[in-house]
């Protein structure tokens, strides 16, 4: 991995964007003002841009509902809750009296109208942005808006109904029969700091830094939004094992994606359907999914994923003629 891409990518919860920042003013008086950059933001975060930024997606946001553009809308409205939980993120950091968390830090040494006028964001649009964020899964559904939902309900593809909710993080007690599988999480490709409590993966990659551009290398934990997004993930993970980048992964996908063209080369590996659904974690509604779940495991230590996934289901291999390759 690159330094620069390393400097992108999370590093657990101590991820810190370490980079000084310097905003300036938009006030008649041209006084600059100074707004250091620190703790857990992507390095090359601009809170002063995400006015703009985020005007700029909310029409993409309405184009793509016009023309139903279904995956442009999908990537905007994810892009437009990032920028905003950046910015909530940077605010709460650095602006005095500008809302949560209530305990003074030392780094809040901005105020709320130095803060506003650098930024042009009003102290009420923050308080607005984070009431809709604490409900991420409510707040993605109302910016795809009824048309996407009423969209999507017509489609009869369950991995279609599915894509509205990218945010089920996988619970613990597989995440732990993935870290006794592969010995250690390097990497979780598609993540977020709060599930990334329970992976504990060395690196991660957010919406943010998008683990669609980055390198990937060493074991490897992917279970990918299901959303247009998951084979992108899958094609990505593939190369990145054909290149000897990624030593050993384990996938978790829905059931139904084992027809798909994009999961074919899946089957080369060795796959656990499970014998019940999936009660995964996260913010908003956490209903089981519909249909199952499968792991799929691709690595060295086949024995070692059997005896860690044989409680979850059905442990199963493509079968091979004689003289067939795996
Ligand atoms: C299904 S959740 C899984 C989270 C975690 N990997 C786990 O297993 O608990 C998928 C996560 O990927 C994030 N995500 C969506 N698009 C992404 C992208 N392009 N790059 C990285 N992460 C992304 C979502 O915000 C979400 O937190």
């Amino acid at each position: 991995m690159s330094q620069k891409q390393k400097a992108r990518a999370h590093h657990g919860d101590s991820a810190a964007g370490q980079e000084a920042m310097r905003v300036r003013t938009r006030s008649p008086s041209k006084t600059p003002a100074v707004i250091d950059q620190a703790g857990g933001l992507p390095a090359n975060f601009e809170p002063e841009r995400t006015r703009e930024r985020s005007s700029v997606l909310a029409a993409a946001i309405e184009h793509a509902k016009r023309m139903k553009d279904w995956p442009s809308l999908e990537t905007a409205v994810d892009l437009q809750i990032a920028e905003q939980q950046a910015f909530v993120g940077w605010w709460d950091g650095h602006v005095r009296g500008g809302g949560r968390p209530k305990k003074v830090l030392a780094a809040r040494t901005v105020s709320v109208s130095d803060a506003e006028k650098a930024t042009g964001v009003s102290k009420g649009q923050v308080h607005r942005w984070r009431a809709r964020l604490d409900d991420v899964d409510s707040y993605r559904a109302a910016l795809r808006g009824w048309i996407y939902t009423k969209a999507m309900s017509e489609g009869t593809s369950l991995l279609l109904q599915q894509s509205l909710s990218v945010e089920h993080y996988t619970p613990g007690r597989y995440v732990e029969a993935v870290r006794a599988v592969l010995g250690g999480i390097d990497l979780d490709p598609a993540s977020c700091k709060r599930a990334n409590r329970t992976v504990r993966a060395k690196t991660f990659f957010d919406i943010r830094a998008d683990g669609l551009k980055q390198d990937w290398c060493g074991r490897i934990l992917l279970n990918p939004p299901y959303s247009r997004q998951a084979p992108l993930f899958v094609d990505k993970l593939m190369a990145e094992l054909k290149a000897g980048n990624v030593t050993a992964a384990v996938v978790l996908l829905s059931a139904a994606a084992t027809s798909t063209q994009w999961f074919q080369p899946l089957w080369d590996g060795l796959l656990c359907f499970t014998d019940h659904r999936i009660a995964f974690e996260g913010p908003g509604d956490r209903s089981s999914p519909t249909i199952a779940n499968v792991f799929v495991y691709l690595g060295p230590d086949e024995p070692a994923f059997v005896r860690e996934f044989e409680r979850f289901g059905a442990v199963v291999q493509r079968s091979v003629r004689d003289g067939g390759q795996r």
